[in-house]
Order: C-alpha cells, then sequence, then structure tokens
C-alpha cells in the first residue's frame, strides 16, 4: 500500500542512529525524541505512518492524537476512551463498542499499542468495528513489542515514572482493567482479525528496535 498523506518521515542515518542507541532510548526515551535520537513513540508511530494509505482512523490514539497530527498531516481521526492531555470531547468515544463513523469512511485503520489494552470480551468486537468503518479494499495494521520486552518496558517506566515524578506509563495513569494484558500473541491478533473479516496479514519488526517490536497490516477485500 502506498502512504499517500504521510508528511513526516525518519532518514536513513537517523535510523542508523537510533539502532545502535536502542538500549539507552529504551530505558529512557518513552515518549519524547531528545539528544538526537526517536523516543519509542515516534518510532512506533513512524513504522505505522508507511502502511497507512488515505484518511486513517487511530483507535487508543493516546495524548495528543500524535500519528494523526505530526505524522500524517491532519488526514484522519483518533479516538480513546480516556480523556488524555491534548484530546477534545471530539476524540473521546462514551461508547467503544460503536465507532462513530458511517461504514466505509476510512482507508486505513490503526492500533498503536492498543489492542492488548482493549479490554478481552471488547477485542472482537472493535476489531468488527474497524472493518465496518474501512472502506473495501483498505488496510488495518495492529502493532505489538515482543511479550517479554513488554512486561519490562512497562516495570520500566512505572519505576523511571516513580523516580522522575513523571507520568510516562500513560496505562497506568488511566488505571489498567483486569481485562487488558501486557502484550498479545500473534496468534491471537490472526485469529481475531481473520473472524472480524480481514485476510491476506502481513508482518514487519520494527529493525531499529532490535525486532522487539512489530506490526501486522491485514486488508479488508476489495
Ligand atoms: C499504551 S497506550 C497507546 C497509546 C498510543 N496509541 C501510542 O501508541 O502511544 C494504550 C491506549 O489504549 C487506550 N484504550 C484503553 N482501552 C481501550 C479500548 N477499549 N478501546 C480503544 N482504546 C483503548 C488507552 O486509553 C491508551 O490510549
Amino acid at each position: 500500500m502506498t502512504p499517500k498523506s504521510i508528511v513526516r518521515r525518519r532518514s536513513g542515518w537517523q535510523a542508523a542512529k537510533d539502532a545502535v542507541a536502542f538500549p539507552l532510548r529504551a530505558v529512557t526515551l518513552f515518549q519524547d525524541d531528545r539528544w538526537g535520537l526517536s523516543s519509542l513513540a515516534s518510532e512506533r508511530f513512524g513504522y505505522v505512518a508507511l502502511f497507512v494509505g488515505g484518511e486513517c482512523l487511530d483507535v487508543g490514539c493516546g495524548p495528543h492524537n500524535r500519528l494523526v497530527t505530526e505524522w500524517l498531516g491532519g488526514a484522519g481521526k483518533g479516538i480513546d476512551v480516556f480523556a488524555y492531555e491534548g484530546l477534545t470531547d471530539e476524540h473521546i468515544v462514551e461508547d467503544i463498542t460503536h465507532f462513530p463513523f458511517p461504514d466505509e469512511s476510512f482507508m486505513t485503520v490503526t492500533f498503536i499499542a492498543n489492542l492488548n489494552h482493549v479490554p478481552r470480551p471488547l477485542r472482537d468486537v472493535e476489531l468488527a468495528e474497524a472493518h465496518r468503518v474501512l472502506a473495501p479494499g483498505g488496510n488495518i495494521v495492529v502493532t505489538m513489542g515482543n511479550p517479554v520486552a513488554e512486561v519490562l518496558v512497562h516495570k520500566v517506566v512505572a519505576v523511571y515514572d516513580r523516580l522522575f515524578g513523571t507520568h510516562h506509563d500513560m496505562d497506568s495513569q488511566r488505571g489498567m482493567e483486569e481485562e487488558e494484558e501486557y502484550y498479545l500473541l500473534d496468534c491471537e491478533i490472526r485469529e481475531r482479525l481473520a473472524r472480524a473479516g480481514f485476510s491476506d496479514v502481513r508482518k514487519k519488526y520494527f529493525w531499529t528496535q532490535w525486532a522487539l517490536n512489530h506490526l501486522l497490516e491485514a486488508a479488508k477485500p476489495g
């Protein structure tokens, strides 16, 4: 799929620096770029943006709706269940079992570091909603960390926030529910995607995070 609206792209030189400095970034740069290096958040938005094929819906967009505003030049919508900084009523969906958009209104739907935070009973429901709002021929992108890395990063960020009084761990800020998880295995994501009607699943590793994070892309048949 050719990205049509991407407005921010990392250079090869930047990617090389980020790859070498990954261990340092993994314990310090969670949300914000610094020291000439990309944060883990910037990096996952950057990888995902490469797979966005047009108007995009970002589910569980997080603070400031960054994918849509910073990477896609506003070409899309972000929705979330929690009123993080930088989000307005327009972003907050009270009944997340129904995405407030007409059928076939987006070319791409993204779940970035998010599907594991959708409580288990709602996962199929939200993927079905993603399928409904996607145009035929559109795609879905789900990012997911390696299980060990996900647990470690959550612990490191929680300690960092306690030590420095920051709020990088947006999941503790919101309060994780019982039916959420730190990670999902690919087999579960693939099964749920197939149940929702998606096909042609492809996997791409984030090499600048030493393949400890990846995305699955799938298509809504045209
Ligand atoms: C780890 S954060 C990721 C945020 C953002 N996508 C990013 O990559 O920085 C997980 C997000 O999932 C959201 N979330 C929690 N429950 C959800 C649900 N049922 N449906 C959609 N998003 C949900 C949270 O509010 C939070 O914004």
